[in-house]
């Protein structure tokens, strides 16, 4: 309806209603009638899957295809050889905070309040379907309320209230309910994947296929990545993988929660651990008996890996030793109880992000950036990082996050935001400290006056080198009153050689244990334990609450999640929490993540990398696989709920 007279898909806004009050709205709503002329839609995966094509470009600008090697002869050669298919079903991001925004006119000037991940893609979205000056679109997004790829961008209901308040030239407020999300900000596409996995009888790959088919809107096609996880993740010489799409009239695909690996991971971890099972090898001997020592598919080295420590570690605090050798062989009660394992594979990207750091003359600091919290602790990180940058004490540095007149930052998603944005701080600080130094060392009026800045140390709102000291404040007063700023940036990977000449991504190990009730298949997680190599920790206690977090959704792709479809209608049957299903704390009785001390001199100066979304990628993967030793029976149809055990 905001492209044309033609209906897309079930649930997409032809009208909106403005009114005083919310009620008055909705009341209003109701009288509006609707006559279209129905159509034929294409709406059952399953139905239309054969008629799938190949995409024009595949998420994060990767390949569609990938061949090395020669995969079929490397197959048929195989002495051990898993061939499956699996499939993952629509999944929504779902944050706590439903999508919501305020668009208030003044002047020739919007001034929007939207939660939203990105900033400047909020700004630039609004400004160019409005067809308007984008410095005239001032969005401020202070806080996010969660995303999980749903605030990416932004949808009708921005655009809708930037046009109504235009209109009427009054402020207008739309929030979408928890059910109108369901049809209208987009969803993880569905997917069929093919896994082949051809082995040595000692375990080791010979070849390894990943081929995958997802459903797309057929006007915006977007194709999750969801075959490039298995690219770097085992060594294997015949190595082939493929994204092909299947239109369906349906709500847009879009990111949700590390897009790619969590429906991928799925997949090629539950192939490998049916391999272990064939081969009656322990699935961690499987892994590290297939453990590249280059990027397989690239052939360059990895910048940072540590998947086989992460292994080791979490079988021996995870107590590994213990897990039942044959599936379905203890049982506690009613309970069949099982072990399972995955591996954790999340790519690390690094983007254009910029930060501005000013210094008050009464020592205080300021960090301005477009860069957003949605709820991953940047107001936190941030600090830490200028207060250590600058040798201030954290409660005299002040962060500014959410305004498009901030500098550009790469926003909050794909796991990015941290790491670049606090190198772009960083960075900053490092021009600022420079620059007052040189100013000092040519001072008569500074006690740093002619002292090497080499040895400057910058510690609690001091100055110091050798044994001479000042304050920071007296260093920025007698120069600047006014106050001095800095910038710092990242650069896009694609002009950072490490990014060319390393694999740089983050990695992990996950172990769960379930029990499974022998009688009703009721399937109950006991504990899952995860562990990462990540790089330096920037802060290990928002750290942890990502990984832990995102191990919970794990669980939840494995057992819970699952938009269904009407095959009538395009409609999704299920849209509130009573009828799609995530782990709530009774599903989750023990859950902890442990990170090795890292630090990855290739992705940045301060050896951080993304950790938003490793800590879902496998973790539903060990917990189906815990479900296959309990009980000795394999779905590999997403989610496993009981009724495919029984
Ligand atoms: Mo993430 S799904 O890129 O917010």
């Amino acid at each position: 309806m905001l492209t044309g007279p033609d209906i897309h898909y079930y649930g997409e806004p032809v009208a909106l209603v403005v009114a005083e009050t919310f009620e008055q709205a909705r009341a209003a709503a109701e009288l509006v009638e609707v006559e279209y002329a129905g159509g034929r839609g294409r709406f059952a995966f399953a139905e239309h899957e054969g008629e799938a094509y190949v995409p024009k470009t595949v998420n994060a600008g990767l390949p569609t295809d990938t061949s090395v090697g020669d995969f079929d002869a490397g197959f048929a050669d195989a002495a051990v050889k898993v061939d499956q298919h699996y499939t993952t079903p629509y999944g929504l991001s779902l944050p706590i905070e439903p999508n919501a925004c305020l668009v208030a006119p003044r002047d020739e000037d919007l001034i929007v309040y939207v939660s939203s991940q990105i900033v400047d893609a909020a700004q630039a979205s609004i400004a160019n379907t409005l067809r308007i000056d984008p410095a005239r679109v001032h969005v401020f997004t202070p806080f996010v309320g969660g995303g999980f790829g749903s605030k990416l961008g932004i949808h009708s209901e921005t655009i809708l209230a930037a046009l109504a308040a235009r209109e009427l030239d009054q402020p207008v407020k739309v929030a979408l309910t928890r059910q109108q999300v369901f049809q209208l900000v987009g969803m993880r596409p569905t997917s069929n994947q093919r896994v082949r996995l051809g082995a040595e009888r000692d375990g080791r790959l010979a070849a390894i296929a990943h081929d995958v088919t997802m459903h797309t809107n057929p006007d915006v096609e977007y194709a999750e990545q969801t075959a490039a996880t298995s690219r770097s993740l085992y060594a294997a010489p015949h190595r082939l993988t493929s994204h092909r799409l299947t239109p369906l009239d349906l709500p847009r695909g879009t990111d949700v929660r590390a897009p790619g690996e969590e429906p991928g991971l799925l997949a090629v971890e539950s192939a490998m651990d049916e391999l272990a099972d064939t081969l009656g090898m322990d699935p961690v001997e499987l892994r590290i008996r297939n453990e590249p020592t280059l990027d397989p598919e690239r052939g360059v080295p990895y910048s940072d890996r540590h998947l086989v420590e992460c292994l080791r570690e979490g079988a021996s605090q995870f107590g590994w030793e213990h897990r039942p050798a044959t599936p379905a062989s203890r049982r506690e009660g009613r309970w069949l109880v099982g072990y399972g394992m995955a591996v954790a594979i999340r790519v690390h990207l690094q983007g254009p992000a910029a930060a501005r750091v000013r210094l008050e003359a009464d020592g205080t600091a300021v960090v301005q950036t477009d860069m957003t919290d949605i709820g991953t602790g940047t107001y936190t990180i941030l600090t830490q990082v200028a207060a250590g940058g600058l040798g201030l004490p954290p409660d005299r540095v002040r962060i500014e996050l959410g305004r498009s007149d901030n500098p550009t930052s790469w926003g909050s998603g794909g796991s990015w935001g941290a790491a670049n944005s606090s190198t772009a701080v960083h960075r900053a600080c490092a021009t600022l400290r420079e620059k007052l130094l040189a100013e000092a060392h040519d001072d008569t009026r500074s006690a740093l006056r002619g002292l090497d800045p080499a040895d400057a140390v910058f510690s609690e709102g001091d100055v110091r080198i050798g044994g001479a000291s000042e304050p920071l404040s007296e260093l920025v007063a007698r120069n600047h009153p006014g106050g001095v700023e800095a910038e710092g940036e990242t650069r896009f990977m694609g002009d950072e050689p490490n990014y060319t000449n390393y694999s740089i991504h983050t990695y992990g190990a996950h172990f769960a244990e379930v029990g499974v009730d022998a009688d009703t298949a009721e399937i109950r997680l006991r504990r899952m334990l995860g562990v990462f190599s990540v790089g330096r920790l920037l802060n290990p206690k928002t750290a942890r609450s990502q990984l832990i977090g995102g191990m919970i959704w794990g669980a939840g792709a494995a057992l819970e999640e699952e938009a269904v479809v009407d095959p009538r209608s395009g409609a999704f049957v299920n849209r509130d929490f009573a009828q799609y299903l995530v782990p709530v704390n009774a599903d989750i009785p023990d859950v902890e993540a442990v990170v090795l001390d890292g630090y990855d001199d290739k992705a940045n100066v301060l050896g951080a990398k993304g950790i938003g979304e490793v800590g879902i990628c496998g973790a539903g993967a060990a917990v189906a696989n815990a479900v296959f030793n309990a009980t000795g029976v394999r779905v590999r149809d997403f989610p496993i709920t009981l009724e495919k055990l029984l």
